[in-house]
């Protein structure tokens, strides 16, 4: 399967289209670099997410890490998602996109008491412990608060999600949750917690998981955990799955969800509880483009070099986790096939997005599509080099909505000043 038959951009008339959208009109209305998404795309995803578990109590929780744009979390929102999230900041984003609270799960392995606070204050469905010391934090904040929080604690199964390391989550040797062999002693002490309700397993293995083995041996053992678990009185409700399903980026196998549920449905019936799921890149990764224009094209001894206006300030994944992004011009040409580096311009040799890559020759000025860049793109975005964030535009049908404005000059100031006192 090609990247583009995945439906939400295609070629028509030899132009680059998003739904009914021709790109090209877009860069030239908003400017380049920017970043567009598929509404269409967003709601299909969705949907074929939640098909794959029917006849399972499920519910899913988009995980915005990989892309909060409000338009964005709102689109899946109004499909009957909730989300879940990392640090006050995105809770803060999720509730302006208009999250209900009983919807939104607070993840992360280092919660500090201020978001603990903020996240009971707001009375969300779940707090994700991953530590002895965190639950004992959020029994006292709750306990200062007159609350009870609902607490699910995170297991690290130890299973090789086999993806790359930087994003593998659920080995004895990552820092995330606590070690499946201590979980039922943590989970006793944490039952006597006062202020604490026990009510789930959750785990998360990793990103990027393109075989579904890893969760099936991570669910078994879970599984069997949490029968234990109950055994012993605690009244667990939630068995959390976490996200890490993985996309097509090349023709490398993808994930299919509906193998997935086929072989861990029974397992999933027996425990008669709700399931939940994070994803967040199946949602959004291939919804969403980078576009950017060449602004010169140069050789180097035997190498030729795309200088574009995007850069690792955009789209880190090349640089960070060597990721392969399928880039292709806006503008289907004729020309011949060469082998080029696509770089930015910020200064640093590691500044690409793409290496020895096939692409057509192509002209100073033409535009560039780098491919399923709606997830971790924009939400890993950076100043550096005092360069300003792009736009986001969402494409429904044959229009488009500017959703974020390319940041001015002042943003890079914020509250910044010159303190005359410094200077005398
Ligand atoms: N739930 C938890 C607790 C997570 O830590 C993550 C991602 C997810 C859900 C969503 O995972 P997804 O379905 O998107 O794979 N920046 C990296 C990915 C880091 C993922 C971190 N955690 C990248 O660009 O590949």
């Amino acid at each position: 399967m090609n990247l583009l038959e995945l439906g939400s951009f295609h070629y028509k008339e030899k132009k680059l289209y998003c739904e009914q959208k021709s790109v090209e009109e877009i860069a030239e209305t908003v400017g380049t670099p920017v970043f567009i998404y598929s509404k269409n795309y967003l709601v299909n995803q969705y949907k074929e997410f939640d098909k794959a578990f029917v006849g399972i109590n499920h519910n899913i929780f988009f995980a915005i890490k990989s892309n909060f744009n409000l338009n964005v979390i709102k689109i899946l929102l109004d499909q009957g998602s909730g989300v879940d999230v990392n640090s006050g900041g995105e809770l803060y984003r999720a509730l302006k996109a208009g999250a209900t609270p009983n919807k939104i799960l607070f993840s992360g392995v280092g919660k500090t008491a201020e978001e603990i606070k903020m996240a009971l204050q707001h009375g969300v469905k779940l707090i994700k412990a991953e530590s002895l010391s965190e639950t004992n934090l959020i029994d006292k904040i709750a306990g200062e608060m007159k609350k009870t929080a609902p607490v699910a604690i995170r297991i690290n199964p130890n299973v090789d999600a086999k993806t790359h390391p930087y994003i593998s989550t659920g080995l004895a040797e990552n820092k995330f949750g606590i070690d499946s062999s201590k979980a039922e002693e943590i989970f006793l002490e944490c039952s006597k917690l006062k202020n604490i309700r026990l009510c789930g397993i959750d785990m998360h293995i990793g990103s990027q998981i393109t075989s579904i083995e890893p969760f099936v041996e991570a669910i078994e053992k879970m599984a069997e955990l949490f029968k234990k678990l109950k055994l012993s009185g605690i009244p667990l409700q939630h068995f959390d799955i976490g996200g890490g399903m993985g996309v097509m980026y090349k023709e490398e196998n993808f994930f299919s969800l509906f193998k997935l549920s086929e072989r861990v449905k029974e397992i999933l019936l027996q425990l008669d509880c709700e399931i939940l799921f994070e994803p967040g890149r199946f949602l959004t990764a291939n919804a969403g483009i980078l576009v950017a224009e060449i602004q010169y094209i140069k050789q180097n001894r035997n190498k030729i070099f795309f200088i574009v206006d995007a850069a690792m300030t955009e789209l880190l994944r090349p640089t960070l986790y060597g990721a392969y992004h399928h880039i292709q011009p806006v503008k289907i040409n004729d020309r011949k096939d060469i082998i080029v580096d696509v770089v930015g311009p910020v200064c640093e040799s590691g500044d690409f997005l793409a290496k020895d890559r096939t692409i057509t020759e192509c002209i100073e000025g033409e535009k560039l599509a780098v491919l399923s860049a709606g997830a971790y793109g924009m939400v890993m975005s950076s100043n550096y080099n005092a360069r300003r964030r792009p736009p986001e535009v969402i494409v429904d049908g044959d229009r488009f909505f500017i959703s974020r404005s390319r940041e001015s000059f002042e943003h890079l100031l914020w509250d910044e000043k010159i303190i005359d006192e410094l200077h005398t």
